[in-house]
């Protein structure tokens, strides 16, 4: 009898068995990441799964699990503006669950992130500035999401290393660098150098992405060629935009210089005619600066012949 039992429990268990799953299948996959200190869940979606919405969450060490992204249809979550207070030091969990209709798997967790030890530290950028026979190298840290490159590493440092071109199995390093301008010097004149930057730090393993590799050719052994590089491009740079304005307000210029409408005859003549009229005297004897006034006082007084031609060259212009 009990076998007779058993056999069909195990019939109705192996021909219900696929129906019986209960509700939806959660996501698979599900990985936390980061890249110069923001946040990311990504996962795959539950086998057999039609329009699914996900639901996720984030807890620290300290705290319950809280929102993040909800009723989304992508497959991953950007943490970096979700979490309230998200510190580069801080320890988070994250959980993701599908949901559809009413249905709701299982929460499926994500292993759990230190930011400033897991986080991958995308590359430097490095600029090449020849001086003579030296390089200037300058390196521009990563843009982080939160903080940036000291303020979460602070004994960072950069692993310069740099070859002539062609030749990089000959490639020299200089590692421990903690200044962002280092001058490479002794190089070669006139000779193509690459340079590639890397950032190391005590807290991640890793150390940062490479950077872009770089190129440049040195000149001769002294700096005056620079100088004079630089000299002659200010000068260049001012003659040309000294004509740049000159044919901009070339009309104003012309203007200016050969103006359209001459001075009224009889002032023509008044001015040039009459080197013993009383303003050109005046004129004549300003030398000291305390006669420069005199003229005026005598307008001033009202003399009637000196003042019409004047106001007949006004009017003049006017019209
Ligand atoms: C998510 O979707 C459900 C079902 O459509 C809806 O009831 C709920 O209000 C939505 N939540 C948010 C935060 O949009
Ligand atoms: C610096 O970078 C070079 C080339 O990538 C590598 O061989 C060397 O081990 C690095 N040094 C340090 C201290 O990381």
């Amino acid at each position: 009898m009990p076998a007779i039992i058993l056999r069909i429990i195990l019939t109705f268990s192996i021909l219900c068995g696929p129906r019986v799953v209960s509700g939806l299948n959660g996501p698979r996959n599900v990985r936390v990441t980061s890249y110069n200190m923001d946040m990311v869940l990504e996962w795959d979606p539950p086998e057999n799964a039609n329009n699914v919405v996900y639901k996720t969450e984030y807890n620290t060490s300290v705290s319950d699990y809280r929102d993040g992204c909800v009723n989304t249809t992508e497959l991953r979550c950007n943490f970096t503006s979700q979490v309230v207070f998200l510190t580069v030091f801080g320890k988070y969990t994250c959980r993701v669950r599908a949901e559809q209709g009413g249905e709701r798997s299982a929460w499926v967790e994500s292993s759990s992130i230190v930011m400033d030890k897991h986080s991958t530290i995308g590359p430097p950028s490095v600029s090449l500035v020849p001086i003579g026979a030296n390089m200037d190298v300058s390196i521009t840290d990563p843009v982080f999401r939160i903080s940036n490159l000291r303020g979460v590493y602070n004994q960072a440092t950069y692993n310069i290393t740099y070859w002539k071109k062609g030749q990089e199995e000959k490639a020299k390093s200089m590692s421990g660098v903690q200044q962002n301008r280092v001058v490479l010097s002794k190089l070669e004149p006139w000779t193509k150098y690459c340079v590639q930057v890397q950032i190391n730090t005590e807290m991640n393993a890793n150390p940062s992405q490479l950077s872009n590799v770089t190129c440049e050719s040195t000149t001769i052994e002294e700096e005056t060629p620079w100088m004079a590089a630089v000299v002659t491009f200010v000068v260049m740079a001012m003659v040309m935009s000294l004509v740049a304005v000159a044919v901009v307000y070339r009309k104003a210029i012309s203007h200016l210089l050969c103006p359209k409408d001459s001075l009224p005859q009889h002032l023509k003549e008044y001015l040039l005619g009459h080197p013993q009229s009383s303003i050109s005297l005046a004129i004549q004897k300003s030398q000291p600066p305390e006669e420069i006034y005199h003229p005026v006082s005598i307008v001033a007084e009202g003399n009637k012949e000196e003042e019409l031609p004047l106001e007949a060259g006004a009017t003049n212009c006017n019209s």
